[in-house]
């Protein structure tokens, strides 16, 4: 790695508003960090590494649902809005995460999770206790299609699929309608047609607003607004099942999103909103992030980590080289300085990124570290997801009996068979819930007892301690990164350039903003390039650029024309190592 922190600006950007300039870290609560040895993570935990995160110079922590629930969906499925699990702790060890947080400079997010309650919510299980009940429209209850048998197959009011496969409505004998649930069985989707649900959500909110939360990341939040009269889907645009365009971006989902900000962000001024959309294309995502329009901050999109799977979400093709990258730049390109970008990679719905994007086996280093290049100096604000930052990879699933999720657990159990197919292994949603790595102990230093889900035998090389003190570490990488994203005014405010250099697999983008300037270049693939500037981009190319940051472990070795070699430091025209990443500025 070279780094030259000495080119920096030394004083901090101001940014308006705030987070953009900030770095968000995600947690996931269950696999970050367990304290009182159930091999479940905790708040305690969360407290006792909130100084890593500090270390680590993050803004914002978002952490996934720790609300009661079930933990049929891991908390994605609420029973309470206004408590804390036992499994997790209580409301005063949350307000005291908080209150700890704030200390140190940091912001708590907490997850919203308002498409759909858990079964064993109070409202639902009113609103299922009978025909007539009060609470009956707070959730979608439908009568089985005429001409079936009443909980048969093909009876579904719809042929809509549910996101974790499988029908989305589930039979209940005892009032003889169905109820939609677009995810889990356990998950049924609230009535937001019906003004007393979406009263009852922005009371909640405010309350936890009012509590000192700093603001929300908003579930599964492009799928509130139904089609009216609930029609048949059309035929499946894999990944999603059939009946998506039935739900997804429906017609009141703006006027609800307004009134949701009306009612809630409105009051709390400089709080932080992303919503997430498994539908967005960047034409629509300006609907959700136009700061004009009053709805979120910015929108957590899938287009690029739905590549590549046409055929299904557990057949992943191979991506071509500039694939991934095309798709970003049209995101960048598209909201340009309307909109605002959440930037990732990773999160807990998906595998890690090294594994799926990059090389572990021959450039583990290099690719995790050219990856990160690639998405976290985009104009946006750029997401990491715990153990991102040191390279973590997948879980290692051999059976059935290694999956805890629910999608997964579906999946294997409609397939009936005990072997592991490989898409499931390599796409499963367990990949990146598999306890944080703090050391290479047993539960790598995650817990004192036997965790939730299976530490991976690569835990033992990969962890926080075998980096926090390495100057050519994943993590010490990502320390340069975002002190960068703290002080470069164009990677605030800067616009997003993308650089035609020739090969579909180098990925060069300039930031620039008045008197700012970073040059980003990253080699995308595991062979050598050289970049090539068109001519319009030569005298960009010539410009006094000087390397603050590189992913290549040594002084770089070059050859002068006399074939002798000389230390020097690579130029924005030296050839490019596989998964290579420099970031340049700008000096006058
Ligand atoms: C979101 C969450 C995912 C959850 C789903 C249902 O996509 O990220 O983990 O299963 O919504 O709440
Ligand atoms: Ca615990």
């Amino acid at each position: 790695m070279i780094i030259h922190p000495e080119l920096l600006p030394g004083n901090l950007y101001a940014a308006r508003p705030w987070w953009k300039n900030a770095v968000l870290y995600q947690v996931y609560p269950r696999s970050f960090q367990d304290t009182n040895g159930d091999g479940i993570g905790d708040l305690e935990g969360i407290i006792r590494r909130l100084d890593y995160l500090a270390g680590l110079g993050v803004d914002i922590v978002w952490i996934s649902p720790i609300y009661r629930s079930p933990q049929a969906d891991n908390g994605y499925d609420i029973s309470d809005y206004r408590d804390i699990d036992p499994l997790f702790g209580d409301l005063e060890a949350f307000d005291a995460l908080v209150s700890r947080a704030h200390d140190l400079g940091m912001r708590i997010v907490m997850d919203l999770v308002v498409n759909h309650t858990s079964i064993e919510h109070p409202w639902f299980v009113e609103s299922a206790s009978s025909a007539c009940s009060a609470r009956r429209d707070w959730y979608y209850w439908r009568d089985p299609r005429p001409g079936f048998t009443p909980g048969a197959p093909g009876a579904e009011p719809t042929n809509w699929e549910s996101f974790f496969g499988g029908p989305a409505w589930e039979y209940d004998a005892s009032t003889g309608q169905y109820y939609l649930h677009l995810f889990a069985r356990a998950q049924p989707d609230l009535n937001w047609e019906n003004p007393q649900v979406r009263d009852a959500v922005y009371e909640m909110m405010n309350w936890w607003l009012d509590r000192g939360v700093d603001g929300f990341r908003v579930d599964a939040i492009d799928v509130i607004s139904k089609q009216p009269g609930l029609p048949d889907g059309g035929p499946a645009r894999p990944p999603f099942g059939i009946g998506h365009e039935c739900f997804a971006d429906g017609p009141r989902l703006h006027e609800f999103l307004q009134e949701m900000h009306e009612r809630t962000f409105a009051h709390h001024p400089g709080s932080f909103t992303v919503g997430e959309a498994s539908n967005a294309s960047p034409e629509t995502a300006l609907l959700f992030c136009d700061p004009k329009r009053r709805e979120f901050n910015m929108l957590i999109q899938f287009e690029h980590v739905n590549l590549g799977l046409e055929n299904g979400k557990f057949s992943p093709r191979h991506l071509a080289p500039g694939e991934l990258t095309d798709v970003l730049t049209r995101w960048q390109d598209t909201l340009g300085t309307r909109g605002w970008n959440a930037l990732y990679l990773e999160n807990h719905d998906q595998p890690r990124s090294v594994s799926r994007f990059g090389d572990p086996s021959r450039y583990w280093y290099e690719s995790a570290t050219a990856l990160a290049t690639a998405y976290f100096l985009q104009r946006g604000t750029p997401f990491i997801y715990q153990g991102q930052e040191i390279g973590m990879l997948g879980g290692d699933f051999k059976t059935a009996a290694d999956f805890r999720d629910v999608e997964s657990m579906s999946y294997m159990e409609r397939l009936g068979a005990d072997e592991v197919p490989e898409g499931l292994a390599t796409m499963s949603r367990d990949n990146g819930r598999t306890p944080m790595q703090w050391d290479s102990s047993p539960a790598a230093g995650f817990s004192e007892t036997v965790p939730w889900i299976d530490v991976p035998a690569s835990a033992e090389q990969i962890n926080v301690a075998a980096q926090a003190d390495d100057p050519q570490s994943i993590l010490t990488y990502y320390r340069a990164l975002i002190s960068a994203r703290h002080v470069i005014p164009a990677l605030t405010d800067g616009t997003f350039t993308r650089i035609d250099a020739s090969v579909p697999a180098l990925f060069v983008y300039r930031r620039s903003a008045p008197g700012s300037d970073v040059l980003v270049m990253v080699n995308m693939s595991g062979e050598h390039h050289t970049p090539l500037f068109s001519s319009g981009d030569e005298a960009m190319a010539s410009l006094p650029w000087r390397l603050y940051l590189g992913n290549t472990d040594t002084s770089f070795v070059k050859t002068d024309d006399a074939f002798d070699h000389i230390q020097s430091e690579p130029t924005v025209t030296t050839p490019m190592r596989p998964w290579e990443a420099r970031v340049y500025l700008l000096t006058d």
